[in-house]
């Protein structure tokens, strides 16, 4: 085992993991988030979503060992004193969120596009969403609801 320390959800948290083991792994056991999903295990769908220093990246690859002095934030970062996050609130209001596996990840994938977007947020096309989104499958929405999710919210921002 190896002693880890990285900024998670903005606190300074130390870690044991294993040399083989993954971030998405170490979330869920050591940290008990259990918001951030795993779906395929293999990174393809993207459930598994999670920012590093401010990068989507797929969780259940990730080597946990690289996260030391990094900073993470998963799903469980965003509401705020009860208050959900634009993008939380968007999905609900858009019904963008049916079974809701991929609902944490594709929410964090949105995060990374939009803190990253370099022009002014309304001017986003559905092109740049759907490529920005291209990592994240979904089974149940058909896709238009977390687009417009995403739209919605990155409006609101202006
Ligand atoms: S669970 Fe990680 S990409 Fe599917
Ligand atoms: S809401 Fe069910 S997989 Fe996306």
């Amino acid at each position: 085992m190896i002693k880890i320390s990285f900024i998670l959800n903005g606190d300074r948290v130390e870690t044991w993991v294993k040399e083989h083991e993954m971030l998405l792994d170490v979330l869920r056991s050591n940290f008990n988030l259990q918001g951030t999903r795993e779906g395929c295990g293999m990174g393809e769908c993207g459930a598994c979503t999670v920012l590093v220093n401010g990068a989507g990246i797929n969780s259940c690859l990730f080597p946990a060992l690289e996260i030391d002095g990094k900073i993470v934030e998963t799903i469980e970062s965003l509401a705020d004193k009860g208050k959900f996050h634009p993008l939380q609130q968007a999905f609900l209001d858009h019904g963008a969120s049916q079974c809701g596996f991929c609902t944490p990840g594709m929410i964090m994938s949105a995060k990374a596009f939009i803190d990253d977007y370099p022009t002014a947020p309304e001017t986003v096309t559905e092109a740049e969403i759907k490529q920005a989104l291209a990592g994240n499958l979904c089974r149940c929405t058909g896709y238009f609801q977390i687009i417009a999710a995403v739209k919605a919210a990155m409006k609101e921002q202006v």
